[in-house]
């Protein structure tokens, strides 16, 4: 379930050390974007200590910590003191624990302790910067600037919730390339004949039908129906004759898409595709995967096959120039197997991105 933000909501400049053209910065800032895996945030151990976490979002180190009642905080990695990453040090109770001074932070940015001088009062302005935290999908969930509800800013998945599916976690892939390039990719059709060849795509198969790109709520979805089978190479199971694969893709922007294949029978397979910006030029990629078939096996065969089909992906995004997704239609020469990339592309221009890139 969502968890209502606790933080006290605090605006940042930009960073100077920023790779962004400011203008999408300022866009991005207003968005929620996944920082890490759910799990690898742990309390503290009973009556003792627990280890911060040190992540980046759009060029901001952040420190993400669980406090010992369960909840998740999210505050800039920045000591407000003397600058030291608070992620050096470690967590007690609900506080995070700065190793150069032993001030204590509480999830809401305030100073509870400066043990130099524990008996004065604590200045107002030691407080560090807190940013909304919620968990959803294994996820934790932040935004680093203006007001938009969680349930309006993260994508909508519904079969992660039902108790019927097994849950996947994968460990996430760090990209040197930036989330609309790797977005782009996931929701590109025209390379599964090429690029995946060796993991569920057959080379002698690269032809796209027509597909339809269609508005939704939030976004785009498409319904791309094809003989392209997703069975793992080597594992392929009897298919109907004629059988007709149907991918839905639900895109959430900026950077988070919804794949659900529809496999033979009910059998269906979600993949949420969440990407992370650490950077213009870094991406932390987030699979939560959901399955309503072979619930009790175990993940690691489904860890290992995201693996390679993902790192077949970045291969390619690793190296494609510019490194920005270009937002000006002109900039790039399109097919018609494209129509879910350009529609990204507009919603994406739609946001207001690609201002600086276009100027
Ligand atoms: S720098 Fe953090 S307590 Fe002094
Ligand atoms: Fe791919």
């Amino acid at each position: 379930m969502l968890t209502e933000p606790s933080a006290r909501e605090t605006s940042l400049p930009p960073p100077r050390d920023l790779t962004f053209a400011e203008t999408d910065w300022d866009v991005l800032s207003r968005c929620w974007h996944p920082v890490a895996w759910s799990e690898a945030v742990e309390p503290p151990a009973p009556g003792g200590r627990g280890k911060p976490l040190s992540v980046r979002l759009l060029d901001v180190p952040l420190v993400v910590w669980r406090t010992a009642e369960g909840k998740v905080a999210v505050a800039r990695d920045l000591c407000p003191h003397r600058g030291t990453p608070l992620s050096l040090g470690w967590t007690e109770g609900e506080t995070v624990i700065c190793p150069y001074h032993g001030f204590r932070f509480a999830p809401d940015g305030a100073c509870r302790l400066i043990p130099a001088h524990p008996d004065r009062p604590i200045p107002p302005r030691m407080r560090v910067a807190t940013f909304p935290a919620v968990e959803r999908f294994g996820l934790v969930w932040t935004r680093l600037a203006g007001d938009l509800p969680a349930e309006e800013g993260l994508p909508v998945f519904p079969a992660w919730d039902d108790p019927a599916w097994q849950r996947v976690t994968p460990p996430f892939v760090d990209i040197a390339g930036s989330a609309g390039r790797q977005v782009e990719g996931f929701l590109d059709v025209a390379h599964f004949a090429w690029v995946h060849a060796e993991t569920f795509a057959d080379p002698d198969n690269p032809v796209v039908p027509p597909y339809k790109v269609t508005p939704t709520e939030r976004g785009v979805e498409s319904h791309y129906w094809s003989t392209v089978p997703n069975w793992p190479k080597g594992q392929e199971k009897p298919t109907p004759e004629g059988f007709l694969w149907l991918r839905h893709f639900q895109v959430f922007p900026p950077f988070c898409a919804l794949l659900t294949i529809h496999f033979p029978g009910e059998d269906r397979l979600c993949i949420l595709n969440a990407a992370s910006p650490v950077s213009a030029r870094k991406t932390r990629l987030f699979v939560p995967i959901a399955k309503n078939f072979g619930v009790n096996d175990p993940v690691e065969p489904v860890h290992a096959f995201n693996a390679r089909i993902f790192a077949e992906d970045q291969a390619i995004v690793e190296r494609q120039k510019p490194e920005d997704l270009p937002l000006d239609l002109t900039f790039e020469a399109h097919i018609l197997a494209d129509r879910m990339s350009v529609a990204y592309q507009q919603l994406l221009a739609r946001m207001g991105l690609g201002r600086g890139f276009t100027a």
